[in-house]
């Protein structure tokens, strides 16, 4: 029975990152296997209207619950979608012999110190051999990562994020859902806190790809004067996969998972951007006139360095184990 070492790595799939902090997982946990299904409950209708952000959240828990797995030196095999019958069964993972992958086990430390950063990040450009490392991440999750590093290609992609979130600000359900995630009751497990959404930089120059998060307290980085513009020399960087079935959406989620520990591992600092993937026309511009590749976006990750003087972000908070536990 190695229920005890699945309970403790379901424990640290919950620090997976999700959209609007959701959280929108539940676990059965067996013998020798653990089972994610979506938590339809915690859908965001009108933001999420394809429920690609609620899946690739979910593809983020599963692939933080196999690195937690393989930082106990256990193998595991996953079969996704198991249940024709029940399309909110969305993986099932189950303990076979092995010492799990070595490669996996080395992110499970970066998985307590990922922060979602929307503050502005540094002037210091990211090398191309880290973006090779998360490209090959990527990868070995079963997605591909487009990186944007042409300047034309990365005007348009924040043009279409822009686009996004014109078409998105008027609508009355997303507003509400924004408020609703972001201003929650006391004592709430869920949604983003205003201690981790930064107001817009001052003095930046060009437009943003950052979503617009109402009730922001964190602080941006002080800039020295002289310092430059506050515009920083993050990286889009394009998570997308061969096709656009639930089984591409939650690859999509495993490879963002693992690009975000990855960077984190690196020192890189991480936002993930769902704007551009949230409206389907946008979406398919983004594919067909910005990265023109074959491959369907999934998320927009924009990576960077910290900016000096960046203070430490606070942990988002999480739901307990208990209440995202099924029984068995
Ligand atoms: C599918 C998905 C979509 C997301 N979309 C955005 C977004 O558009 N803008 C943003 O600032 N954060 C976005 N996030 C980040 C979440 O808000 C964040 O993971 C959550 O609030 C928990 O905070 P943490 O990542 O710091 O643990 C997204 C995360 C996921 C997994």
């Amino acid at each position: 029975m190695a229920r005890p070492q699945l309970v403790t790595a379901v424990g640290h799939a919950l620090r997976a990152p999700s959209v609007h902090n959701t959280q929108p997982w539940r676990w059965r946990i067996g013998g020798d296997s653990a089972e994610l299904h979506a938590d339809w409950g915690r859908h965001l209708v009108a933001t999420d209207p394809d429920r690609r952000d609620l899946v690739v959240s979910c593809g983020a828990a599963l692939h933080h619950l196999l690195v937690a797995l393989a930082a106990q030196g256990l193998e595991a095999e996953v079969d996704r979608l198991p249940n024709p019958d029940d399309a909110g069964h969305l993986a099932t993972v189950t303990l076979r012999p092995g010492a799990g992958q070595a490669a996996d086990a080395a992110l499970f430390p970066a998985i307590e110190r990922r922060h979602t950063d929307r503050r502005r990040m540094s002037h210091r450009p990211v090398p191309a051999d880290a973006l090779t490392v998360l490209g090959e991440h990527a990868r070995r999750a079963g997605a591909v990562l487009v990186p944007t590093r042409d300047t034309t290609m990365r005007g348009r992609l924040t043009a279409a994020l822009v686009e996004a979130a014109h078409r998105q600000e008027p609508s009355a359900g997303y507003t509400v859902e924004l408020e609703l995630w972001t201003r929650r009751y006391a004592g709430a497990r869920d949604g983003v806190p205003p201690e981790s959404i930064a107001p817009a930089p001052v003095g930046a120059v060009g437009a943003s790809p950052l979503r617009r998060f109402p009730h922001g307290r964190l602080d941006q980085p002080r800039q020295l004067p002289g310092h430059g513009s506050a515009d920083d020399a993050a990286e889009l960087l394009v998570i997308a996969t061969t096709g656009d079935t639930v089984v591409d959406r939650l690859r999509a989620g495993e490879a963002v998972s693992a690009v975000l520990l990855a960077a984190t591992r690196l020192g890189l600092a991480t936002t993930p951007l769902s704007q551009g993937v949230e409206i389907d026309a946008v979406r398919q511009a983004i594919q067909r006139d910005v990265l023109h590749v074959p491959e369907q976006p999934q998320l927009v990750l924009r990576v960077g360095w910290p900016a000096s003087r960046a203070a430490e972000l606070p942990l988002t908070p999480r739901r307990d184990l208990h209440s995202v536990l099924l029984s068995t």
